[in-house]
């Protein structure tokens, strides 16, 4: 995929850039033509004639270097890219782009530029965490740039934590990956709920499940990577979310139901993966239960089912429902579509090994009205959203088509 493509790597400056010339050597390997942009900082962690002699091409570092009068170089270097990787993104090129800064010949050529860019961030996990470049990320997000999120190693600065760059070949195969895809949601709204909720019982006790989010985060993942616009609503979660998609937090299923319903109307595809509670506390203590006798008597009430509502309220939204299920899979989900009136349920033995709660894989099987769509192997959550969405996109196509044919 990247044989014959313009990709201009852009370097900023962390300890991390020295691994920008691997980065370089792949891509060109992979027969990428490849031009690279330094910040002054990233040259006092790795020389430019390094990406120079990798590259094959001149390294960029003053907006001002301009040795071709035929060219302005940041704008020729914007319009033939077909792609701007930055690796390592440091929350400060990160701040600069999200803001509009153009100051230097990398800031000045982002701006510049409308073809996609995958940014690799690699700082320290504090910086990595601040609300400030939480902030700038998900906007840059939002605006369609991919991330590859960091590792979790020891970092330059001594902490062991999330922070490190991603690996080269990691980095790599998102560039590719991004060019290979053709971005099927394009221009779609996407709503996925994830984790499972909290229902409270007293200020320091409540009702959950498993749910780790995994699924959910991948599905939205998958979407990004679709060319979509992404929500996630998310209880909560053991998963580290996705970088830089937009993310609202909540507890219980009543707090679910209703930042759901906030985005229905705007949504094209609503993936309900989230463990949503069926029954809550119907007495919800302010101060700590005391322990009184043997025997604790609960009584819990239903919580209002949130995929039923959307269905019942569905214009032309593709709805996507879950069902976690432990027998008779096949029968307890497509009874679940009906009742709920999805466009398609994906199901999961949660008592299967590899399947359900909590670990990186899971075995679903994808069904609509007429019944299976798909049964797919054990595969990892990634993968198995993937293609999840896929069969989404296909549905909005063929919606589409059938349109224009009436
Ligand atoms: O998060 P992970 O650890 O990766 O685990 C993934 C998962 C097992 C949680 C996920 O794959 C999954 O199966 N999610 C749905 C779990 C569930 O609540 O299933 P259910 O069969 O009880 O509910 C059916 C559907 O109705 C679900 O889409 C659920 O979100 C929805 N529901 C349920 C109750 C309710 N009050 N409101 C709802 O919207």
């Amino acid at each position: 995929m990247l044989r014959g493509k313009t990709i201009v790597l852009g370097i900023s400056g962390g300890i991390a850039a020295y691994k920008a010339a691997t980065i370089c050597s792949k891509l060109t390997g992979a027969g990428a033509n490849v031009h690279v942009i330094m910040t002054t900082s990233a040259t006092k962690f790795i020389t430019p004639l390094t990406l120079q002699t990798l590259s094959k091409n001149e390294v960029h570092i003053d907006t001002f270097d301009e040795n071709n009068p035929q060219v302005v170089n940041h704008i020729n270097l914007a319009d033939a890219a077909d792609l701007i990787l930055i690796a390592p993104a440091t929350a400060n090129t990160i701040g600069k782009l999200a803001n509009g800064i153009a100051d230097d010949m990398l800031s000045t050529t982002l701006l510049a530029a409308t073809c996609p860019i995958v940014i690799a961030p690699a700082m320290n996990v504090h910086m990595y965490e601040h609300p400030a470049v939480v902030h700038n990320m998900n906007l840059l997000a939002e605006r369609g740039a991919l991330f590859v999120d960091p590792g979790t190693g020891q970092l330059a600065c001594g902490y062991v934590a999330k922070g490190r760059l991603a690996e080269p070949e990691e980095i790599v195969d998102a560039v590719s990956n991004w060019l290979s895809k053709p971005q099927l949601l394009a221009g779609q709204s996407v709503l996925v709920t994830a984790g499972g909720t909290i229902e409270r019982l007293d200020p320091v006790r409540y009702l959950t499940n498993d749910s780790s989010g995994k699924m959910g985060f991948a599905i939205a993942e998958a979407a990004r990577l679709l060319g979509a616009d992404v929500t996630i609503v998310a209880g909560r979660t053991s998963a580290t979310p996705p970088s830089g998609i937009r993310l609202v937090r909540v507890e219980s299923a009543e707090q679910m139901l209703e930042e759901v319903l906030a985005r229905y109307e705007q949504a094209n595809v609503v993936i309900k993966a989230a463990a949503v509670a069926d029954y809550r506390p119907l007495q919800r203590y302010g101060q700590k239960i005391k322990k009184s006798g043997d025997i604790l008597h609960l009584e819990l009430e239903r919580t209002t089912d949130i995929l039923q509502t959307l269905g019942e309220s569905k214009q032309d939204q593709i709805l996507v429902g879950f069902a976690a299920e432990t027998e008779h899979v096949d029968e307890y989900a497509l009874d679940k579509l009906k009742r709920k009136h999805c466009d398609f349920i994906v199901a999961n033995d949660v008592s299967a090994e590899g399947a359900g709660f909590n670990g990186d894989t899971n075995i679903i099987t994808i069904y609509n009205k007429q019944g299976i769509v798909e049964r797919l192997p054990l595969l990892s959550k990634a993968q198995a959203a993937e293609r999840l969405m896929n069969i989404v996109a296909a549905r909005l196509q063929q919606i589409k088509d059938d349109s224009h044919d009436r």
